[in-house]
């Protein structure tokens, strides 16, 4: 049986092994943006997962964009030296490639760390001032954003060009943009967060214009051969949101990206996402045939055999997984043998996988 899931693929320069890609997943263990010995075990575990690409968790451009006190972020020379060490060790253990999701976290920053309770953060707990496309809160008890400015889209712009061009001297093998989930860009695009009136709101062109200044600006610095994409809301689920009828995706494609990851929600504290296995697959395939651009999909993809009829029904070119890699690190692994294929191993581990599975070493 040949595996589609398994089957190597091209994004700009960079050769992917399979279509597994580990989605980005905040820690919230960072030390002032800096990576820390946490994120050498998380990175390190996941650099030998199976999958080809892991991408780093949400990666803030300067420091009030960082969503809690712990995220990661690459807007000082510390910050760049931590992540160069970790990705460093990843590369030379592990058989992954890596790339970076960087992010502003707009509205949604200032908040307490999942296990802290996940709210705006209180008096006395270092909050500090937000800003959004408008001054709406996300939620009931949250802050309520100061409106972006125009000097604030400049300094934003520049802050992602300069951590993109420290993710390219860490030696990052792909670059996404965080255009998803209620944050900074996203809170642009969506006609729920963004009550503008002038040249960044109103229309979807007007709602687009500050993300696209920020990804031609970062295209720009990023060397064609490094594949450079964004993470957008296909569908902000809510009546008068964004839906897959707005072309975010070929306007991104427009602006010089290579790879869209379609993921959805997240604009206001009280929209739910579907439960469905797959519930982006649709939106996606809708997207990879509309835009004509490389598509990744994301939510509750689960079971390998889910993720192989993505890939093999052209829905999608790439699957990626958030959960399901923390609760089994050699998903990949396992997802091979469950399809007939096989992943590069670290020499250490050599004596795991197929030769463990043979009849020879069964019986013993
Ligand atoms: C612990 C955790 C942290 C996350 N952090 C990020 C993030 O940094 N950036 C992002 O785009 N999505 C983030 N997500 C969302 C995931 O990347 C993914 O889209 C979502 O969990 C759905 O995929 P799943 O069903 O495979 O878990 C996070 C999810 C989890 C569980």
């Amino acid at each position: 049986m040949t595996s589609a899931l398994f089957s190597p693929f091209r994004l700009a320069g960079l050769e992917l092994a399979n279509r597994i890609v580990v989605s980005p997943m905040c820690q919230y263990s960072a030390d002032d943006g800096s990576a820390t010995d946490w994120h050498m075990m998380h990175l390190g575990m996941l650099a030998n997962s199976g999958a080809a690409l892991v991408v780093v968790e949400a990666t803030h451009v300067e420091r009030s964009g960082r969503i809690t006190h712990g995220c990661l972020s690459l807007y000082s020379d510390d910050n760049e030296l931590a992540l160069a060490r970790v990705i460093a060790q990843c590369r030379r253990a592990g058989t992954a490639r890596f790339g970076i999701q960087l992010a502003h976290s707009g509205r949604k920053g200032s908040a307490e760390r999942p296990w802290e309770g996940g709210g705006a953060l209180k008096a006395g707990a270092d909050p500090w001032p937000t800003m959004a496309a408008s001054a709406i809160p996300f939620g009931d008890n949250w802050h309520v954003p100061r409106v972006v400015t125009e000097e604030d889209m400049a300094r934003v712009r520049e802050a992602f060009v300069s951590s993109a061009k420290r993710a390219l001297r860490i030696g990052f093998d792909a670059i996404e943009l965080h255009m998803a989930h209620g944050y900074l860009m996203h809170g642009f695009m969506s006609p729920i967060s963004n009550k503008r009136a002038g040249a960044f709101g109103g229309s979807l062109e007007n709602r687009l214009r500050f993300p696209i200044e920020v990804a031609r600006a970062v295209r720009a610095a990023v060397p064609k051969d490094i594949p450079l994409g964004a993470r957008i809301t296909g569908s902000d689920w809510r009546e008068g949101g964004l839906t897959p009828d707005d072309a975010v995706a070929k306007a991104l494609k427009g602006a010089g990206l290579d790879f869209i990851c379609v993921s959805s929600g997240g604009v206001a504290a009280d929209i739910r996402n579907p439960s469905e296995p797959g519930y982006n697959v649709p939106i996606a395939e809708r997207v990879r045939r509309e835009a004509g651009i490389a598509t990744r999909t994301v939510g509750l993809i689960v079971k390998p055999e889910q993720a192989e009829r993505i890939v093999a029904d052209g829905k999608a070119d790439m699957v990626s997984m958030a959960r399901c890699f923390l609760d089994d690190p050699h998903w990949g692994w396992h997802a091979a043998k469950a399809l007939g294929a096989d992943v590069a191993r670290p020499r250490q581990y050599l004596r795991a996988g197929p030769t463990l599975w043979a009849p020879a070493a069964a019986k013993a």
